[in-house]
């Protein structure tokens, strides 16, 4: 049995009134829970948003040997006597972001072996930046015949080193971040991501006894403890909120809302979001942790089309690349996405294309939209988190009643999202299906 989600679409209308709180973010409990294995005591992770994704990550860090205990959004994690360095293979094999706890296993237990890492399709994604990184820090990297790669560092501890990042990858810096941290010596990592999970991370880190510098810029210089695990001593780690969820209703409430403010936000974090919007016309009152979008006077046609080019951080999201292509579907004029991070992102634009709207798929990174056009009702499935989302925002513009099947991966990465939706007025319920 599998769950999907049914839409009522509002044709264009915009009645979606109140407020939208945003929970805390998947990319950053995805990075708390490996970083946990450097610590020697309990570490206790709050506003935790209730995911798949999460869930599967607690599941791997317990079948490393943790006692990994929820209660709410609060999760606990309780150190076993000696860690499990071979991750599991069923659940490394699902999630991508499981190779972010090679690092804090390697550092702590001198090894890690581990499978290809899984998770959602966007194209070639390769670890070689990771494996790249742990050599430099003196391990010795190999694969084996059943593409198992096993880890060793020399003499059980690694070694700092000067990395420097031919290209920017965001769990990449958090990895080697992460794995510095226990080693011995100084790391500097060069050209290194800035997305705000990272400072966010480093900075609990520190509170418990780690030496990072710089994070949130592209130079992060970390003293390792040269083997000395972190100590939480009952400090929490609140889980910064998501952004792209905020971003992804910021623009929802653009093109369906009367009256939306979307709380519990941070909008300096989408900061190139909020600039295109309002370039685009659409009325925002950003305060100082929420966005209120008072669009209902305003109709989607009035709107202006805006070029958009994804980049990372603080540029514009790739995670929110495909709710965007839905906003540019309802406004005026004819402009380009440009997709630069991943390759194999803009394959929902098919879908968009059934449904009505205007585009030109001009080669796998770059589409052309004009716009406005009418969407109308479809069947439709997301190849990933972000597009299943993106989908929801499209069957709410559209006529008729649409259906997004797959729920599960949309369920990854956002909690209870018909809940939320049908909260601030959208017509959407879950129903089983075979
Ligand atoms: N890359 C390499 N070699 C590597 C690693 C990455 O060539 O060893 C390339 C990738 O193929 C890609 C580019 O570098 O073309 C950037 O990828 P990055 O490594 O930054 O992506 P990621 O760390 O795997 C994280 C988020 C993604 C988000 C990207 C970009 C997590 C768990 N995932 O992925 O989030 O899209 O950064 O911001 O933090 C999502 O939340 O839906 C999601 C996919």
């Amino acid at each position: 049995m599998q769950e999907r989600f049914v839409i009522g679409g509002l044709a264009g209308r915009k009645t979606l009134k109140g407020e939208l709180p945003v929970r805390g973010a998947k990319n950053a409990i995805l990075k708390a829970l490996p970083a946990s294995v450097l610590f020697e005591d309990t570490v206790v992770l709050t506003n935790v948003p209730d995911i798949e994704d999460a869930e599967r990550m607690g599941e791997l860090v317990r079948a490393s040997g943790a006692t990994v205990e929820r209660s709410g959004s609060t999760i606990t994690i309780t150190p076993p006597p000696k860690w499990r360095s071979e991750l599991e293979h069923s659940i490394a094999e699902r999630i991508r972001a499981s190779i972010v706890l090679t690092g804090p296993m390697l550092a702590r237990t001198g090894s890690v072996h581990f499978p290809y890492p899984g998770g959602c399709v966007l194209g070639e994604r390769p670890i070689d930046l990771f494996l790249q990184g742990f050599t430099a820090m003196g391990a010795t990297v190999k694969e084996d015949a059943e593409g198992v790669f096993n880890i060793h560092a020399h003499g059980g501890v690694l070694l700092g080193a000067e990395i420097f990042f031919p290209f920017i990858s965001v769990t990449a810096t958090e990895t080697l971040m992460l794995a510095a941290v226990l080693a011995k010596g100084e790391t500097i990592l060069e050209n290194a991501a800035m997305e705000p999970e990272i400072p966010a991370l480093a900075a609990f880190l520190n509170a418990c006894g780690a030496h990072i510098e710089g994070a949130g810029t592209s130079t992060i210089r970390i003293q390792g403890t040269a083997g000395k695990p972190l100590r939480a001593e009952g400090r929490p780690m609140a889980m910064p909120p998501d952004r792209i969820e905020a971003g992804s209703f910021v623009i929802l409430a653009a093109l369906a809302g009367e009256d939306v403010t979307i709380t519990d936000c941070e909008p300096k974090h989408i900061d190139a979001l909020l600039t295109l919007l309002s370039r685009a016309g659409v009325p925002l009152e950003i305060g100082e942790r929420s966005i209120r979008v008072r669009s209902g006077a305003i109709p989607n046609e009035r709107y202006k089309s805006v070029v958009v080019r994804t980049h990372e951080y603080p540029g514009f999201p790739t995670d929110l690349q495909s709710p965007m292509t839905i906003f540019l579907t309802q406004t005026t004029g004819e402009v380009t996405v440009l997709e630069t991070v991943f390759d194999g992102r803009l394959r929902y634009a098919e879908d968009l294309i059934r449904m009505g709207a205007d585009i030109t798929i001009m080669n796998p990174h770059r589409i052309l939209i004009r716009g406005p056009r009418k969407l109308s009702r479809k069947e439709l499935e997301g190849p990933d988190l972000r597009a299943g989302l993106a989908y929801i925002l499209a069957a709410s513009v559209a006529v008729g009643t649409s259906i997004v099947n797959n729920a599960y991966v949309i369920d990854r990465g956002y909690e209870k999202i018909e809940e939320r939706l049908r909260a601030i007025g959208l017509s959407i319920r879950r129903e089983l299906t075979r």
